[in-house]
């Protein structure tokens, strides 16, 4: 897989002349409206659904990530906290790989972006799990005001579809706090399966929490079509 920092990608974007062709498929290209697509190992973001695009998080996004990750009521889910800074978003949007996927053992935060207006309403995180041959884990947050209308099963499905496809997953998991039944119902309506429930597996921000996971084949998911 090909993999650039943050600066490599950036000086080859930078070169681009609007219209040029892809830079050999690795990175470079546009659509058929103009917008500038990143191609990398072949993969093309973003990702597009009806409503959606998605695409690797980068500095557009920042302040609206610290925003909805300083959210009370989403930080308790997670492994931040609502002290959640600008620094903190830039850091991670530094250190993200240029790649269409995560490497082993590494994370990969894709932002989702409403397709019309570009603004962010929260992000997928993906994790390459290296103690594993061709296996994914994934987590969706939204922001408070993007919950409940559908869009976290939208981007699930699509983002599934090129960890099956594209990057040739063989499978998928998920892992949530028992309690979240957004997240039960999230993945279960993707098509996972509940494998595993741990009690007590945990103790996270002060109390002792119950896991549960959940996971689809690349085979289960195309007979899904
Ligand atoms: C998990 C999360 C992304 C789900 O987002 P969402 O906006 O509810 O997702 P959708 O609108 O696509 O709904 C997905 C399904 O969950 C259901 N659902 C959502 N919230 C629910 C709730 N509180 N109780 C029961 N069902 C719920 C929806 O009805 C829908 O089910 P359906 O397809 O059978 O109709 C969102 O709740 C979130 O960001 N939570 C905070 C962060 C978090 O916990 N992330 C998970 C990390 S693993």
């Amino acid at each position: 897989m090909l993999c650039l920092n943050r600066s490599e990608w950036c000086s080859l974007v930078d070169q681009r002349a609007p219209g040029s062709s892809p830079l050999n498929g690795q990175v470079g290209g546009d659509s058929a409206d103009g917008q500038v697509l990143m191609y990398v190992s072949g993969v093309t973001y973003p990702l597009l659904t009806a409503r959606l695009e998605i695409f690797p998080l980068d500095d557009r996004d920042a302040e609206a990530f610290v925003r909805y990750r300083q959210d009370e009521d989403i930080a308790r889910w997670q492994g931040w906290d609502p002290t959640y800074a600008i620094s903190d978003a830039t850091e991670l949007i530094a250190a993200q790989p240029v790649a269409d996927l995560p490497v082993d053992g590494g994370w990969f935060q894709l932002a989702i972006r409403d397709r019309h207006t570009a603004t962010l309403l929260g992000e997928a995180a993906i994790h390459c799990l290296d103690e594993l041959a061709d296996t994914y884990e994934i987590g969706i947050t939204l922001a408070s005001t993007s919950q409940h209308r559908g869009v976290a099963s939208e981007a699930d499905k699509r983002i599934l579809n090129h960890l099956f496809t594209t990057g040739n997953a063989h499978r998928v998991t998920a892992n949530c706090d028992a309690r979240n039944i957004a997240v039960a119902r999230l993945v279960v309506g993707a098509g996972m399966r509940q494998e595993s429930r741990q009690f007590d597996l945990e103790f996270f921000k002060g109390e002792w929490i119950t896991l549960e996971g959940y996971a689809i084949l690349k085979s289960e998911h195309l007979d899904r079509g």
